[in-house]
């Protein structure tokens, strides 16, 4: 098998997987990054973030992959340029290219040689026809270049297993050459089913795929607020739909939201191009509203539980991160809780396993934080569980001595029997209003 030499710019999560994981198959890696700190802390053996089996596999294959601030080396010395930086959105919705473009100009400037430049990125529908247009225009001599849309797949978490076994990978691109090497260069992968297209079927499958789990979570929110009014159990209607093989168990969790660095502008960036080319959108708009509406509602189930008085209540939360398994913040629905409550004069403490560093450096002074899950809920007036890590899916194990006086569990992540254990302590004298009962609060 033949080893590439290839180059990814842009060093955060999707990058850094791709990097590592096509050194792992004995490619020659470049990782890039504008970001110096990043550089230093990657060169020093250290991944600055929590994504499991990567810093290990890192230090397995750090002999196939090198790390560099210099984008013209980069570029001219390999001969696949991947393109992984984020495209955050504007505040229109739009998703913002704006990194995207400086990495076409660089490439542009500093090609020197036919190289395949592969958009890994999530990008609207026609990017990789403005990104060939910069390339072109900063091109000093006479070069060809192929222009390939692969979008990432991978989930936080769980983005190791998913490079190297994915179910699906996507090839976009109109030259059949170009696609044999990306073909070549993805041979190791295990993936039965590599999906060969053009373009812009390409770039628009990332944003469907995305929204139609976007879509799942906010269909399953709005059936939980029905169900729980009318006295049902979310639960038992979770297994009726996971039991129909049409639709199957996945992204069917109740909670307060999705979150994250895609799904959330993915939604608004599939509706900003529905409008700007006259389609309908209605659909995705309303699976964003649902969304945006889930943390406030929660809130709601709190404030009513406290007769809206916040100011001083201890408050215990397990959970920041915006799913399981990563440290990663961004748009996590337990900011706006964190927020919302600060302004009610809550006292915050809050435990997470690996989002911590992150949350100081966002709310700095402003809440307390926890290096293990009990130490918040000493004197607590509520616990609150905002992301379903595996440890905070029991409370069984608590020293009775603990435990705090109600729980208002996010994710549903607690078992169904919890409310019953939970009435057998003493220390919960506390009646369960009706309305409590259909609001996923334990107590
Ligand atoms: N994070 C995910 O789970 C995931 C999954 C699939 C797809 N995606 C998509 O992949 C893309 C990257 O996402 P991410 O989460 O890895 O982003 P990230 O923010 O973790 O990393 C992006 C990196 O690009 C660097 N960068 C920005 N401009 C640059 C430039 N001009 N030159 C060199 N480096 C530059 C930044 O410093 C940063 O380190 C986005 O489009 C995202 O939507 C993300």
């Amino acid at each position: 098998m033949e080893n590439h030499n290839v180059a990814v710019i842009g060093s955060g999560y999707v990058g850094l997987v791709t990097g590592i994981c096509l050194a792992k198959f004995g490619n020659n890696i470049t990782c890039a990054d504008i970001n110096k700190n990043k550089i230093d802390s990657l060169s020093g053996g250290r991944i600055p973030f929590y994504e499991p089996h990567l810093e290990k596999i890192l230090h397995q294959h750090s002999d196939n992959i090198q790390f560099s601030t210099d984008l013209e080396k980069t570029i001219q010395k390999n001969d696949y340029i991947f393109i992984a930086v984020d495209t955050p959105e504007n505040e229109n919705g739009s998703a913002n290219l704006q990194s995207i473009f400086d990495v076409a100009k660089k490439i542009g400037q500093h090609l020197n040689q036919h190289k395949v430049v592969v958009i890994k990125s999530t990008v609207p529908a026609g990017t990789h026809e403005t990104v060939k247009n910069i390339i072109s225009k900063y091109l000093s001599k006479d070069l060809t270049f192929d222009i390939v849309s692969n979008p990432e797949f991978l989930r936080e978490g769980h983005a190791v297993g998913d490079f190297l076994y994915p179910d699906k990978i996507i090839i976009g691109s109109n030259n059949p050459k170009a696609i044999e090497k990306m073909l070549d260069l993805y041979q190791p992968l295990d993936c039965k089913n590599p999906l060969l297209m053009d373009n812009v079927s390409a770039e628009i499958a990332k944003y469907a795929c995305n929204s139609m789990l976007a879509n799942r979570i906010s269909f399953i929110n709005e059936i939980t607020h029905i169900t729980e009014k009318l006295g049902g159990k979310i639960k038992n209607v979770q297994k009726a739909l996971a039991s129909d093989h049409r639709i199957g168990p996945h992204f069917l969790n109740p909670g307060i939201g999705y979150g994250g660095s895609c799904f959330p502008k993915d939604v608004k960036a599939l509706i900003h191009t529905a409008e700007a080319y006259n389609c309908g959108s209605s659909l995705l708009k309303a699976i964003d509203k649902t969304n945006q509406l889930q943390p406030q509602l929660f809130l709601k189930k709190v404030l009513s539980y406290f007769n809206s008085n916040l100011k001083n209540k201890k408050i215990a939360i397990w959970g920041a991160s915006y799913k399981p398994e990563t440290s990663d913040i961004r748009n996590a629905p337990a900011l706006k809780i964190i927020e919302a409550l600060l302004s009610y004069g809550a006292q915050i403490h809050v435990y997470d396993p690996k989002a911590l560093q992150a949350l100081r450096n966002l709310f700095q002074q402003q809440i307390h934080y926890a290096d293990n899950k009990l130490s918040p809920l000493n004197n607590a007036d509520a616990l609150m569980i905002l992301t379903e890590w595996k440890e905070f899916q029991t409370v069984q194990d608590l020293p009775e001595n603990i435990y705090p006086k109600v729980i208002f569990d996010g994710r549903y992540c607690l078992p169904t029997g919890t409310r019953n254990l939970y009435s057998n302590r003493k220390q919960l004298q506390i009646d369960t209003p009706k309305s409590y009962n259909a609001l996923n609060v334990h107590k």
